[in-house]
């Protein structure tokens, strides 16, 4: 594994190993014993969108590691000026160690791996958000003790997060069932990926996915970058809200997890939120852990 651009890039076996090392690098946290497996490595962090979880977990991760990170803003970079991607790629390899990129289109993420020569990771595109899938694999398991077998049910926007808990769930043996409104699926490249596996449901009606569902997962209905939309959002997803009658039908004990940031009352009420929050923060803590692991295995001395 040379990068992280999407989770369909990675085998089962590289996501078993990065939630392997992440809980070993969280346990080593929690219990004060020195992983400074970074000591002089140093990330460059591009955001061209909003960010609190992923800018900050990489920053104090690469800290806690021994390394430093640099935030790199559009805004100052030349790369705002249009200096194109290829230069910057080919510029930022020769002081780094590792680039962490967020912004809309993947391609740009995808053109930083192939014309620089160190790795790179996706923060976050249109695309892909699979440092947060990784998070969120970690998190149910974490909770459960095992994936394979579980039912995981996204309802809302086939956005980067539906697409990558697709892969995400569908290469660790999960059960994953989508439920978005027409015109609003996932992207063609994942159902492509998805279609012929028996344990992938993609519908319109929120009860037939959380039927069961071990996993209960939402995201917000517009999400960065979709501003213009936001107003015709709302009455396309209206319905498609995880609430108190929704979770009835899950099984027992399901989880319900967010990427956050929230927009309660809209794709999730205040009710079932608060009555979750303590598997939706330690889902974002993983955030750092996950990230640590990604980290150490891509930057570290191999
Ligand atoms: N979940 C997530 O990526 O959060 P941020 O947008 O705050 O980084
Ligand atoms: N789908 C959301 C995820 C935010 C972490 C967005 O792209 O804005």
């Amino acid at each position: 594994m040379d990068h992280l651009l999407k989770l369909l890039d990675l085998t089962t076996e590289d996501i078993i190993d990065i939630l392997h090392l992440a809980d070993q690098l969280k346990y080593e946290q929690k219990n004060g014993i020195k992983h400074k497996y970074l000591e002089g490595k140093t990330l460059g962090m591009i955001f061209q969108k909003a960010s609190t979880r992923t800018r900050v977990s990489f920053e104090a991760g690469m800290y806690q590691l021994g390394g430093q990170a640099l935030f790199l803003s559009p805004r100052d970079l030349q790369i705002g000026r249009g200096e194109p991607v290829q230069d910057t790629a080919r510029v930022l390899s020769r002081y780094l160690d590792g680039i962490m990129i967020r912004t809309f289109e993947q391609k740009e993420v995808e053109d930083l791996a192939k014309y620089g020569s160190i790795p790179i990771i996706n923060g976050l595109t249109d695309f892909a958000h699979p440092c947060q899938v990784l998070a969120d694999l970690m998190t149910i398991k974490e909770y459960k003790g095992k994936l394979k077998g579980l039912k995981l049910a996204f309802i809302g926007d086939g956005n980067n997060m539906a697409n990558s808990l697709i892969v995400g769930g569908l290469k660790m043996g999960m059960k994953v069932a989508i439920a978005s409104p027409k015109g609003y699926e996932p992207d063609k490249e994942v159902l492509e990926f998805a279609k012929d596996n028996p344990d992938f449901m993609l519908t319109t009606d929120i009860y037939e996915a959380a039927k069961g569902a071990d996993a209960i997962y939402t995201d917000v209905w517009s999400s960065m970058g979709m501003e213009a939309e936001v107003e015709e959002r709302k009455k396309a997803f209206k319905e498609y809200q995880v609430n108190s009658k929704l979770m009835e039908v899950t099984n027992p004990n399901c989880l319900v997890l967010h990427c956050l940031p929230a927009h309660r009352e809209e794709e999730i009420t205040t009710e079932v939120f608060e009555a979750h929050a303590d598997e939706i923060f330690e889902e974002a803590e993983n955030r750092l852990h996950a990230q640590k692991a990604v980290l150490v295995k891509l930057l570290g001395n191999k």
